[in-house]
């Protein structure tokens, strides 16, 4: 079996390490956080993942992974490097290289050391050209040889959601290689089909396009989500129209299918917004126009609002009324807030003059000189202690099990407003005046 190090310890590094470790191959976990690396060596997750401690401890425990400083050491007594530090957006919506560069100095450094024929895959998020245009020259200065002789080098775009990162990752839908010569090819996809034992399809291709696949696919679920967003706005506004029945007639649709139609808040997390940004920048530095995909971004930027804006015309004056949100991460099973819509409605909220409280899971704090003014609740009653208004923002499990009386027995006013579409419609509406996106907002049975 190979040995694999993978240079990053987000959620795609780490989830990349702990599921080849648990198939057997040793791994070695690269980063320069020392924090990290005790974590991990102590067999605790970094950050919030479902099954991510179970993994985390047979895999330390097995021996089959560590996580190191540094990344010599990790390259040189390993056979396949994965590369997934971060991208993170720029001003101008464009993506930062830095990490990835830096990566590939010290990788082709390492390699400049190595007698091996060596595999370098990447699997950072980057814009078409990329791994060809700056990858590949970085690690040949660096290493003094050419990559397809020396070294194999491959781009395979991730595709795991946050918060189902380990299901996904032993679970792809496809797997994308992109390839900068067919050897190199070759070797990934040998790993590939050993990891996946031949059950995964594998598409191979060269490594621009796979770059581009990653922002493609990315572009489409936020079109989807955006689309849903835009057609609740129309349903609430009609007679007797619920959007999520119409999604529901709509996916079965085989061309279409049923899943991220669902409307809500709006989409949120460290990838969707971004990437669906660069590929807007990318276009603009071909001077290409993509309408399309900005309107998908409006819709989405317009969303949150609109769910803040269902309470303030519910409650009139919001001024120093108190309105509960139930979670703050950007979907559920994760503690990450980045671009989450729970911020953007507690802003507007508290821009009216409204007292919001929050309630998530696992997010326990907000830091940053915006929230300061936001509470963080310790419970769900806590939260909703004495409020005029609630707000459904995520959709952990802890929120789907609540019932009406749960809400009135609390709250000084029971007005509830579903923006994940969770509660049951006609048992919500007979007990509390209920809410909710993509639901006519005139509907006879609203008020108890
Ligand atoms: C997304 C993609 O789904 C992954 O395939 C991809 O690998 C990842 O980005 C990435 O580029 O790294 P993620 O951001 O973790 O994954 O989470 P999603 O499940 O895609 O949800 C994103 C946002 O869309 C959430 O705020 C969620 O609440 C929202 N959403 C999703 C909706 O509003 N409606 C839906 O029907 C589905």
């Amino acid at each position: 079996m190979l040995a694999i190090s993978v240079v990053g310890t987000g959620y795609v590094g780490l989830s990349t390490a702990v599921c080849f470790a648990s198939r057997g191959y040793k791994v070695i976990a690269s980063t320069y956080d020392v924090d990290k690396i005790r974590l991990i060596n102590d067999k605790v997750p970094p950050f919030y993942e479902p099954m991510l401690t179970e993994l985390l401890t047979s895999g330390i425990e097995s021996g089959n992974l560590k996580a190191i400083y540094g990344r010599e050491e990790a390259i040189l007594n390993t056979d396949v490097t994965f590369v997934t530090v971060g991208t993170p957006e720029l001003a101008d919506g464009s993506v930062d290289l830095t990490f990835v560069r830096k990566a590939c100095v010290e990788i082709g450094r390492a390699l400049r050391k190595k007698d091996g024929y060596h595999l370098v895959a990447i699997k950072s998020t980057v814009t078409p050209g990329t791994t060809n245009e700056v990858v590949k020259p970085i690690l040949e200065v660096a290493s003094g040889k050419p990559a397809g002789r020396d070294f194999a080098l491959c781009m395979t775009p991730e595709f795991l959601r946050q918060g189902s990162s380990i299901y996904d990752t032993f679970n792809p839908d496809r797997v994308i290689i992109g390839e900068h010569d067919e050897t190199s090819g070759d070797a990934l996809y040998d790993l590939f089909q050993e990891f996946y034992d031949n059950n995964v399809p594998i598409v191979r291709m060269n490594l621009a396009s796979a770059e581009m696949v990653k922002y493609a696919s990315n572009a489409f679920l936020a079109t989807k989500i955006s689309f849903a967003n835009e057609l609740a706005n129309v349903c609430e506004k009609l007679d007797d129209v619920d959007v999520n029945h119409v999604m529901a007639g709509v996916g079965l649709d085989g061309r279409i299918n049923p899943k991220f139609l669902n409307a809500g808040a709006g989409f949120g997390g460290s990838c969707l917004p971004k990437d669906v940004k660069a590929l807007v920048s990318v276009a603009k530095a071909v001077g290409c126009k993509t309408p399309l995909l900005s309107s998908v971004l409006d819709v989405n930027e317009a969303q949150p609002l609109h769910v803040a804006d269902l309470a303030i015309s519910t409650l009139g004056r919001v001024t120093g009324k108190k309105v509960a949100l139930l979670g703050l991460s950007f979907k559920p099973d994760t503690d990450d807030i980045r671009e989450a819509p729970s911020l953007k409605i507690a802003r507007r909220l508290m821009d009216k003059g409204a007292v919001v409280y929050a309630f998530d899971p696992a997010v326990t704090h907000i830091e940053g000189p915006n929230f300061e003014d936001l509470t963080c609740a310790s419970s769900i009653a806590e939260c909703l202690q004495g409020a005029h208004c609630c707000i459904l923002v995520t959709e952990w499990e802890q929120f789907k099990c609540l019932e009406p009386e749960d809400f009135i027995k609390n709250m000084s006013e029971p007005v509830l407003i579903d923006a994940r579409r969770i509660y049951d419609t006609e048992k919500f509406s007979r007990k509390l005046h209920f809410l909710a996106v993509g639901l006519p907002l005139d509907r006879k049975t609203r008020r108890p």
